[in-house]
């Protein structure tokens, strides 16, 4: 089979893929590259991954010298686990793995292609993000932990799975996109900054964009951005950006809080930092605008991003003040710490007013999430049909999102004694459901809906695994960016 990279002696390098079978880890695919792993090559490899107690068990990592005939330094095996079992988000996770354990390498060459080259290529770049401009030069990575150079990728023929390799890149960039933003601190990363860079970047891609400042949200009446974004010195902002592409209409609305400190309902001093976290779903949606740009989508997909800082000042919002939503329901702010459902409802009445025929909306919105479904497991609720919809579509890109309910009997308890909700119930029961039920008040007549709370798996607090780093993971970027397709494709 011909190949279009040649393995050298500039190559530090080669990654092959392992799974496991009765006799032993066996080199995957067993089919492809013959020309640079022959038979006995393979064999070889085997014999001596095997003698060093390689398994092939998923995302193992077994770094060898390279055997005689392979003109690479060393090879690094990483396990696919069972090969009956072997799918397109276990080679994303191998691949990313992969990518991590290769810091320090200029040039490495793999054969994981050869099984799926877009989610190889995928969890390759995924797995080598790094996220470094706070590093002075006395922590910056030393040659040695900086990210792999160049990562080629072995096909069967030049000009192979050009459109799969240029979706991966496209896709893994947005994602990288999203964890920059969530990875910039609260310092340097505040309502008019954010807005600003990602006004920078839609145009630079040649998309409409709208910035509302506070003054224009003052006089348009968002009254939950502005209630939220009062007891900051840093006003808020909201930003609009289209990707006009075809008659469907797809509406995207992120929650941008910059910082979270919970306002004057304040929150302990433990683990607030991650609440530089906070823009997640705003980030998610800026960065998946882009991507359907980039891909040519052939819909017209509208990022409406409200973004403040949460933040308890002379000037804050108090527990008890009433605020009128953009578009008139007023609602009595029980608690400043639900702040993301204020400016939520605000951007998702604009969005309603392009008439759009489907509205996703992605927060950080609860701790009720974790609690409910852990760390990594996107909470999905909404419209049913469409509900169900977009958490198959996340489980199939290996996002993972669950489908939630939301249960009539939560929503009386959002009522208020004097206005015409509540921005938290009583009672802390079904807290990331009573959220979406608040949510489902501004949904636009008609409109299929879906609402997606990551307050957990946007941010990874642990170790790294996978593809996925510490801090920011970009979820939900792969589920929105297989939606919009999946509606185009309608
Ligand atoms: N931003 C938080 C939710 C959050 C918690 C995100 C943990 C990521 C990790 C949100 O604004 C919040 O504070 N929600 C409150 C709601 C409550 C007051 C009804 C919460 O979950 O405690
Ligand atoms: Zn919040
Ligand atoms: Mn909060």
């Amino acid at each position: 089979m011909a190949r279009t990279v040649d393995i050298g002696a500039d190559t530090d390098v080669l990654v092959i893929g392992l799974v496991t079978t009765d006799d032993g880890p066996a080199v995957a695919p067993d089919d492809a590259f013959d020309d640079v792993l022959s038979a006995e090559v393979r064999a070889a490899l085997a014999e001596q991954l095997r003698a060093v107690g390689a398994k092939g068990k998923a995302e193992e990592l077994t770094r060898i010298p390279a055997p005689a005939g392979l003109d690479v330094t060393s090879v690094l095996a990483v396990g696919l686990g069972s090969a009956d079992k072997l799918d397109a988000e276990q080679i994303r996770k191998s691949a990313g793995v992969a990518g991590r354990a290769l810091a320090g390498v200029g040039t490495a060459v793999t054969t994981l292609s050869g099984l799926d080259l877009g989610a190889a290529a995928e969890g390759f770049y995924l797995g080598a993000y790094t996220f470094t401009p706070f590093r002075s030069g006395k922590s910056a990575p030393k040659p040695d932990e900086q990210p792999v150079r160049r990562v080629e990728f072995l096909v069967p023929e030049p000009g192979f799975g050009e459109e799969a390799l240029f979706r991966a890149q496209s896709t893994a960039e947005a994602v990288a996109t999203a964890r920059d933003f969530v990875n910039t601190p609260p310092s340097h990363l505040y309502p008019a900054e954010f807005a600003a860079r990602a006004q920078q970047l839609a145009e630079a891609a040649g998309l409409e964009v709208e910035v509302l400042d506070e003054k224009a949200l003052e006089a348009q009446g968002f009254g939950g951005i502005l209630g939220v974004g009062k007891g900051s010195s840093r006003p808020p902002r909201l930003i609009r950006i289209t990707h006009r592409g075809g008659a469907k209409k797809v509406a995207l609305i992120g929650k941008g809080i910059t910082f979270d400190t919970g306002g004057i309902s304040i929150k302990p001093a433990a683990n607030m930092e991650n609440m530089t976290s906070d823009m997640g779903g705003a980030a998610a949606v800026i960065a998946t605008v882009l991507l359907a740009a980039r891909l040519s989508l052939p819909i017209t997909v509208t990022a409406t991003v409200p973004m403040a800082e949460n933040m308890p000042s002379a000037t804050a919002q108090r527990p008890g003040d009433v605020l009128t939503q953009y578009g008139g329901t007023t609602v009595e702010v029980i608690n400043t710490d639900a702040e993301g459902r204020l400016i939520l409802a605000d951007a998702m009445v604009r969005a309603g007013e392009d008439e759009p025929d489907y509205l996703i909306d992605v927060a950080t919105l609860t701790g009720a999430q974790l609690v409910a479904l852990g760390t990594r497991t996107p909470g999905v609720m909404g419209t049913d049909e469409f509900r169900d919809r977009v958490a198959r579509v996340s489980q199939e890109v290996g996002e993972n999102g669950w489908a939630m309910p939301l249960p009539a009997e939560l929503r009386a308890d959002l009522n208020s004694k004097i206005a015409d909700l509540a921005n938290v119930t009583p009672h802390r029961n079904g807290g990331m459901l009573a959220a979406g039920l608040y949510l489902k008040e501004f949904v636009p007549e008609g409109v299929q809906w879906a609402h997606l709370d990551v307050a957990g798996p946007a941010y990874n607090t642990g170790g790294p695994f996978g593809y996925i780093g510490k801090g920011g993971t970009g979820v939900p970027v792969r589920t929105l960016i297989a939606v919009l397709d999946d509606i185009a494709a309608e």
